[in-house]
């Protein structure tokens, strides 16, 4: 068989751990060739190909982002757009696809095999929100990364005796924020589930400083407050799905803070760190394992179907399982934590 394989969306930590378990196995065990289609969906509606194999993906375990390159191309948005996908599939002789990719990409994946494409997807994204998989790769590197700077703003935010907000990326879910502020030991957690109250917010900062530590408050960038303010728009932009773009909470609610409890509060936005540079242990294992199941599900024909991780054992869900509906926290995790806050 010849398999295409693509990356699409925001990149994240272990997809070329993917790539290179497909290719491996792809090639060992089945006897298959591989193409590279870049930048994701606009690989195959273009036609821009990358040569891949074994060569190819040598020494790539370790390494961030993706050897294929990513983008947010969304075809359907483009007229024509799968037709055009499929006319290159068949002039390449291309029988099936391997999509990594998140919500959108996968999302795309789910509609093209619904219309006859031979497609199985792997799911990534830092943010951990796609349902089926009891987790996403990425998402560990992205909590080690945040943990990492929250220890770090510990030690600054006492000797200047201020309130350090970090935001971390979480455009619908809380998930980073969630994990990274329990590990790291945050004061406050704002998570997009949970429509924050800012005087509560205050008491809690005052509460704080009363034991003689200072604050950290750890934010998800898609976080807003309870009385329906949009804080955290900085811009209208959106991309070729209709997101929105982001950013902006940590900076406002630290003004706010400064303003209602005359305490100095600055914002820290780590922002694409987190997407960025060589993937845990973890998320190296499973995304490798995702490789190598991704192709046998290939291999045996079974297309329209994402790999997930249920316990400790790689599963096949329906793509649609993955994509209909976002993951997002569950109450009772973040109720579990409130007892912390202040
Ligand atoms: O991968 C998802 C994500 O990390 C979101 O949390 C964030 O809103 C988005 O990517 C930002 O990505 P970009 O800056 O590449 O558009």
């Amino acid at each position: 068989m010849r398999i295409g394989l693509l990356t699409g969306g925001g990149d994240c930590p272990g997809l070329n751990a993917v790539i290179r378990g497909a290719v491996r196995k792809g090639v060992a065990s089945y006897g298959h060739e591989f193409i590279g289609y870049r930048d994701g969906w606009r690989g195959p509606l273009e036609n821009d190909t990358m040569t891949l194999g074994v060569d190819e993906v040598r020494g790539i375990l370790p390494r961030g982002g993706t050897i294929l390159g990513s983008s947010r191309t969304n075809p359907f948005a483009i007229d024509n757009g799968v037709e055009q996908i499929k006319d290159n599939l068949a002039a390449g002789g291309v029988d099936a696809l391997i999509a990594i990719g998140g919500e959108d990409t996968l999302g795309v994946a789910t509609k093209l095999a619904d219309l006859g494409v031979k497609v199985v997807g792997v799911p990534k994204t830092i943010d951990n929100d796609l349902s089926g998989t009891d987790f996403t790769f990425g998402f560990d590197t992205a909590v080690n990364i945040a943990t990492e700077a929250i220890d770090r703003l510990h030690t600054t935010a006492e000797s200047h005796h201020r309130v350090l907000v970090v935001e971390v990326m979480g455009r619908h879910a809380g998930w980073i924020a969630l994990h990274s502020g329990l590990a790291g030991g945050a004061n406050i957690i704002l998570i997009p589930e949970r429509p924050f109250d800012i005087a509560k917010v205050c008491a809690q900062v005052e509460s704080r400083f009363a034991t003689h530590y200072s604050p950290i408050i750890v934010v998800s960038e898609g976080a807003v407050p309870a009385d329906g303010g949009d804080m955290s728009l900085v811009n209208g932009e959106k991309d070729a799905f209709g997101h929105v773009r982001l950013g902006g909470i940590g900076d406002r609610l630290a003004h706010e803070i400064e303003q209602r409890t005359g305490k100095e509060a600055r914002a820290v936005v780590l922002g694409h760190i987190q997407r960025g540079g060589t993937p845990t242990a973890f998320d190296r294992w499973l995304a490798t394992r995702f490789g190598l199941h991704a192709i046998t599900a290939v291999h045996e024909g079974d297309f329209g179907t994402m790999m997930a991780l249920r316990g400790t054992e790689i599963a096949r869900v329906p793509l649609a399982e993955g994509t209909d509906k976002l993951k997002t926290v569950r109450p009772d995790l973040y109720d579990e934590v409130e007892v912390l806050f202040g």
